[in-house]
C-alpha cells in the first residue's frame, strides 16, 4: 500500500464516524436524517476532506483539529451532488451506485435535506475546536467557495451553458467555479489550519486551482469513457444535456493533454513548497487517473 492508501485508510474511518454521529445526534424528523445519511453513507471517495487533511498531514498540522472542518466540505460536497441531481438540474438517477436521494425519498425531502447538509456544516465548524480567529477566517473561505462567488454560481453557469458552446475560456470559468473552489477550499483551510503563512497558502491555492482543473476534467473524461459500475452514476448525461465539456469542447485527445497539463502544472507547485510531499503527489495522481 502507499503513503496515501496508509493515510486513507486511518484517516477515512475518522471521518465517517464525525459524519456519521454529527447527523445521528440531530434533534430533527427521522425521514430528513434517513435522507441525510443515505447519500453521506453511499459510498463517496472522500477526496475533499482527504486533501484537507493530508495538507495538514504534510505541512505539520494535527490532523484531529481539521476533522470537524473535514466533514463539513463533506457535508456540502454531499448537498451540492444531491442538488445538482434534481430532475430540474442534471436529473440524474444513480449517484455513488445507488438510486439519487430524489428517487427515494422526493424531490422536497432531497432538496430539504441538501439544505439541512448545507446548514450543519457551519454548525460543525463552529463547534470545532481550532482557535477562534482561525474558525472565522474557516466559516469565510467555506461560504465563498460553496456559495454565489464559488460552487453555487459555477453550477448556474453551467446550466446556462446547456445547449450552447461554451468558449474554452468561460468553460474554465465555470470549471474553476462548480468544482475548483471547494478543492481550493481543502487545500488553503488544511494550509491555515497548519499555521501556514501568506505566501505559502498563495502557493496551495496554486496548486489547488490546478488539482480542481484535472479533477472536473477527469470527471467529463468519465462521463464519456467511464464504466457505471465503476463511475456509479450514467455515463452518456452531459451529452444527453448538450453540456459544455472539456471533451465536447476540445475533443476528448486534447482534453487529455489539458488534464496532464495541470497535474504537471500542481505537481511543480507542490515541490516549490515541500522537499518531499508524498501524500500530496499520491493523491494529484489519483485524481488524474481515477476510474471513478
Ligand atoms: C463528483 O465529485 C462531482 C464533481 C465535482 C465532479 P466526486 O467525484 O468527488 O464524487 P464522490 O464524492 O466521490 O461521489
Ligand atoms: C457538478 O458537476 C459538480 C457539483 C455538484 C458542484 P457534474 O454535474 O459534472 O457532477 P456529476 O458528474 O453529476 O457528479
Ligand atoms: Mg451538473
Ligand atoms: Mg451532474
Ligand atoms: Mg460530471
Amino acid at each position: 500500500m502507499n503513503a496515501l492508501g496508509k493515510f486513507s485508510h486511518t484517516q477515512r474511518i475518522l471521518i465517517e464516524e464525525e459524519l456519521t454521529s454529527a447527523i445521528r445526534e440531530l434533534n430533527a424528523p427521522e425521514t430528513l436524517k434517513e435522507s441525510m445519511l443515505y447519500s453521506i453513507n453511499a459510498g463517496g471517495k472522500r477526496i475533499r476532506p482527504l486533501l484537507l487533511l493530508a495538507v495538514m498531514e504534510t505541512f505539520g498540522g494535527e490532523t484531529e483539529k481539521g476533522l470537524k472542518t473535514a466533514a463539513a466540505l463533506e457535508m456540502i460536497h454531499t448537498y451540492s451532488l444531491i442538488h445538482d441531481d434534481l430532475p430540474s438540474m442534471d436529473d440524474d438517477d444513480l449517484r455513488r451506485g445507488l438510486p439519487t436521494n430524489h428517487k427515494v425519498y422526493g424531490e422536497a425531502v432531497a432538496i430539504l435535506a441538501g439544505d439541512a447538509l448545507l446548514t450543519k456544516s457551519f454548525e460543525l465548524v463552529a463547534d470545532s475546536s481550532i482557535d477562534p480567529q482561525s474558525k472565522v477566517s474557516i466559516i469565510s473561505m467555506l461560504s465563498s467557495a460553496s456559495g454565489a462567488e464559488g460552487m453555487v454560481g459555477g453550477q448556474i453557469a453551467d446550466i446556462e451553458g446547456e445547449n450552447k458552446p461554451l468558449s474554452l475560456e468561460e468553460l474554465e470559468s465555470v470549471h474553476r467555479r462548480k468544482t475548483g473552489r471547494l478543492l481550493e477550499f481543502a487545500a488553503t483551510a488544511g494550509g491555515l489550519l497548519s499555521g501556514l503563512g501568506q505566501n505559502e497558502l498563495n502557493q496551495l491555492r496554486q496548486f489547488a486551482e490546478h488539482i480542481g482543473l484535472a479533477f472536473q476534467i477527469r470527471d467529463d473524461i468519465l462521463d464519456v469513457e467511464g464504466k457505471v459500475e465503476e463511475i456509479g452514476k450514467p455515463v452518456g448525461s452531459d451529452e444527453g444535456r448538450q453540456k459544455s465539456t472539456y471533451p465536447a469542447i476540445l475533443g476528448m485527445d486534447q482534453a487529455k493533454e489539458k488534464l496532464a497539463y495541470h497535474l504537471a502544472e500542481a505537481r511543480g507547485l507542490l515541490y516549490d513548497l515541500h522537499e518531499e510531499p508524498v501524500l500530496l503527489l499520491e493523491l494529484s495522481d489519483l485524481i488524474g487517473s481515477r476510474k471513478n
